[in-house]
């Protein structure tokens, strides 16, 4: 049985969704990289607020996908915050609603902390994003390439 708990919940694994995260995309990465996401991880473990929060999909007490909530995503859109980063399932997970309650216990908590609205850039999930309710925004480009920006409204 799958469950979404907060990282703040479970900092132990820290170093588990960090492995997650980067066998999806540190192959691109510098290996400096590595270091600054486990710190980024560190800190969404420690705080749970609109700029710096985690949450993890457990499978008893494997973490099998995570989401994190960060003040900034992309450089040239720093007049809109938060934003949805670093949101993966492990391969094996996918398919089977995970990635979407990690993303409904995000907005869950986000609309709890009165955020009125959410940003994501992504490369690749676009449709996920909009089968979960959100809207596209428009197109941006990041250090990887180009993408799409999503927005959601919460109530
Ligand atoms: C995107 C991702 C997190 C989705 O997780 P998941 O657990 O497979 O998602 P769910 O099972 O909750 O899917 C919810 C819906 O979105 C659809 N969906 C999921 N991933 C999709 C994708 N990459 N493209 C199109 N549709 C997708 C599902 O088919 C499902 O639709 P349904 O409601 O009609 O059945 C996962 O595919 C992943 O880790 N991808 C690689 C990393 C990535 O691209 N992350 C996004 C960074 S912004």
């Amino acid at each position: 049985m799958i469950t979404i708990a907060t990282l703040a919940e479970h900092p132990e694994l820290v170093p588990d969704v960090v492995e997650i995260a980067w066998r999806e995309w540190g192959g691109l990465q510098p290996e400096h990289e590595h270091a600054r996401w486990l710190r980024e991880a560190e800190r969404d473990s420690r705080l749970h607020s609109p700029t710096s929060a985690a949450f993890v999909a457990l499978d008893g007490d494997r973490a099998v996908g995570v989401v994190q909530l960060h003040e900034f995503e992309l450089d040239d859109m720093r007049d809109r915050s938060p934003w949805v980063c670093g949101m993966v399932v492990l391969p094996e997970y996918r398919g089977a609603g995970v990635g979407s309650r990690l993303l409904a216990a995000l907005e869950q908590f986000a609309a709890g902390q009165r955020v009125p609205r959410l940003w994501v850039f992504t490369e690749h999930a676009t449709a996920f994003y909009e089968r979960c309710g959100w809207q596209r925004h428009g197109v941006a480009v990041q250090d990887d390439g180009p993408g799409i920006v999503l927005t959601r409204v919460l109530s």
